[in-house]
């Protein structure tokens, strides 16, 4: 078994990595091409790949599959094309580093998983990479100004639901958990938890897909909040709130004239409405509200409960369920059931607190 293994695409390459690292004789080397991939757990994955062709990635994929164990870091070397470059390598949830440099880096890297495949906090290394990973993107996509696209979209969904997938919906949540900044924190717990959701639910892949890209635009609307607004570090007055209401509209407005499907707009613009018809900004009451909209809603409530906010700390699972539960009625009762089993995969690491902003209508 190795601790170190290069998946490449050019043997010779690889080997002479491997021996500038000092790694000649403990290092593995696997053949992209080579059909069988071989049992091993290692606790580094370096794709040296030249030709980072479709079928290459294909590949990729199969080996990471079975080599790649919880919390494994993956890095890819980047030999061409930089920009795409780290565009794979968000997607398969690598962290791109220049060929150039690889020997320095891979020999420093290998001294770090030697030492603990946990950061101190109790987060694996990989969900804590990846979810740095999606607020950089976050950053990017939705606050950079920069109009949003479908293509964008797809691309941070793919980068969230791999990231649960790989990681779990436990050690995703303590990632997140961890921001300072809340509005990121909120969208990538809500469509983490969307994500696990689906899962739970059965959904088949392209529906799951869909609910986790609703989710993760869910309040696309609050990049056009005052950011005084959006980050103030206490409750909403009267007038703020009702500012801060406006971002399903906002959202709705945004997406309506980029090509985005008809269930993602009825997310982004109904996601506050509630089945009793208490809901804003429509009113909408009970089959008013589309299926993927009440699902969405009930993680966004759910995920807003388990945010720590810099007046509140994060409740904790049982008392965010507890609460849910209390607004049956408001929220589909089916899918507050439904959701249990996902509640349940984690404790929020909560030590309790007060409630967070839904009650202000800040979810
Ligand atoms: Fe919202
Ligand atoms: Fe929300």
């Amino acid at each position: 078994m190795h601790d170190l293994m290069l998946i490449t695409d050019d043997l010779r390459h690889a080997e002479r990595l491997a021996k500038a690292m000092g790694r000649a004789e403990t290092c593995g080397i696997h053949d992209l091409y080579e059909e069988r991939v071989p049992p091993e757990h290692p606790a580094l994955i370096v794709s040296d790949i030249k030709e980072l062709t479709s079928d290459a990635l294909v590949r990729l994929r199969r080996c990471l599959e079975a080599m790649r164990g919880q919390g494994v870091p993956h890095l890819l070397l980047v030999h061409g094309n930089a920009a795409r470059a780290e565009v794979q390598a968000r997607l398969l949830g690598a962290e791109a580093i220049p060929a150039a440099t690889a020997a320095r880096v891979l020999s420093d890297r290998l001294r770090q998983a030697a030492r603990s495949t946990t950061t101190p906090a109790g987060v694996g290394i990989r969900a804590a990479r990846q979810a740095q990973e999606a607020r950089d993107f976050l950053t990017q996509a939705f606050f950079s100004g920069a109009a949003m696209t479908p293509d964008i979209a797809e691309a941070g969904t793919e980068l969230v639901a791999q990231a649960v997938h790989e990681a779990g919906i436990r050690d995703w949540v303590r990632a997140v958990q961890r921001f300072d900044d809340t509005t990121h924190q909120h969208i990538l717990l809500v469509a983490g938890l969307s994500s696990a959701f689906g899962l739970a639910l059965g959904l088949n892949p392209r529906d799951r897909h869909h609910l986790a890209k609703a989710a993760l635009l869910h309040d696309v609307g609050k990049t056009k909040i005052p950011p005084a607004i959006l980050n103030k570090p206490g409750r909403l007055n009267p007038v703020e709130l009702q500012i801060m209401r406006t971002h399903p509209a906002l959202g709705h407005a945004m997406l309506a004239g980029a090509k985005f499907d008809g269930a993602t707009l009825a997310v982004v613009r109904w996601h506050h409405e509630m089945l009793d018809g208490s809901g804003y900004p429509d009113g909408l009451r009970g089959e008013q509200i589309p299926d993927l909209v009440r699902l969405v809603t009930v993680t966004d409530i759910y995920g807003a409960l388990i945010e720590r906010r810099p007046y509140k700390k994060a409740l904790s699972e049982t008392a965010a369920l507890a609460i849910i539960g209390e607004m049956v009625g408001r929220l589909d009762g089916d899918l507050v059931r439904a959701f249990r089993p996902v509640a349940g995969a984690f404790d929020a690491a909560a030590t309790g607190g007060t409630p967070a902003g839904t009650a202000g209508g800040t979810a």
